[in-house]
């Protein structure tokens, strides 16, 4: 992940805070405001160990119950002054019972329902967070692995939007010392932390592009969505397209469209 000490930085969804700490500690932006979906008694309930009181201590604006799909939520942040805005590894919250998530499961597919809220965070982000004179910029972190790969994150996301997916680039934790990547639910943080930063702006070239590694697998002789490919003979993407990963990832396409298709 590429941070300049020039922005204006927003973090959305931090677990324990500790992404948020190692980020001022580490990179130094202009301005820092973090957020966590969770209240503070919860998260610290959550996580015994969490960053809150360093950067409490530091003067740091700190919102706690900052759900980013849900504007009542952010009542008190200061509107479209940012420069960036960080959401590191999202994904939906656990399901409180069986029914709950019968009842959410009942509306699309968990696949669906994890796009919708990248898609969510991007236009609440260029529309409320981003400060429409400064970068423009909005980076998702998340690991190249299932279930994450399959939300075909490259693609899917700026469909029938305002914004462009710039690129991508590697995410190494040895930048951020000291940052734990959290389970949404549980005091454990995750090891193999392999992942991208994926980086959209308003803005259909920006100079940031430059750094960026361009979005993979586009060619025509490539399957796009299963990140697969190229096939160099009709046979080989026979295969492909008759394998059970290309019918699920089609299968998950078609529920995108209809999601969007119903939310336009
Ligand atoms: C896998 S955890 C990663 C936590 C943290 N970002 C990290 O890197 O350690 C996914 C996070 O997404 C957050 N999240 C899920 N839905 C959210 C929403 N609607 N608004 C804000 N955060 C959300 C969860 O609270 C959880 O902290």
């Amino acid at each position: 992940m590429i941070i300049k000490k020039a922005w204006r930085i927003l973090t959305v969804g931090d677990g324990d805070l500790s992404f948020s700490h190692s980020l001022l500690t580490n990179h130094q932006p202009r301005h820092l405001t973090a957020t966590v979906f969770d209240t503070l008694e919860t998260m610290s309930n959550k996580y015994s160990e969490n960053a809150y009181q360093a950067l409490h201590k530091k003067g740091i604006p700190l919102l706690f119950n900052f759900d980013v799909t849900n504007k009542e939520s952010w009542s008190t942040l200061a509107k479209q002054t940012f420069d960036v805005v960080i959401f590191q590894f999202p994904l939906l919250p656990g399901f409180a019972s069986f029914e709950e998530f019968n009842k959410t499961a009942a509306q699309a597919s968990i696949n669906t329902l994890n796009r919708a809220l990248l898609r969510t965070f991007l236009f609440n982000a260029f529309e409320h967070f981003l400060d429409p004179l400064g970068e423009q910029l909005c980076f998702i972190t998340s690991k190249d692995v299932k279930p994450y790969r399959e939300w075909n994150i490259e693609n899917a996301l700026h469909q029938q939007s305002h914004f462009n997916y710039l690129g991508s680039s590697l995410f190494n934790i040895d930048d951020f010392p000291d940052y734990k990547v959290r389970n949404v639910d549980r005091d454990k943080h995750v090891r193999d932390t392999q992942g991208r930063t994926y980086v959209w702006s308003t803005q259909a070239t920006h100079p940031f592009q430059t750094l960026l590694d361009k979005a993979v697998y586009q060619d025509k002789q490539c399957c796009t969505a299963c990140r697969a490919g190229p096939f160099t003979t009709d046979l080989d993407r026979a295969e492909h397209n008759a394998s059970k990963k290309h019918r699920q990832m089609q299968e998950f396409e078609a529920q995108w469209q209809a999601y969007l298709t119903e939310h336009q």
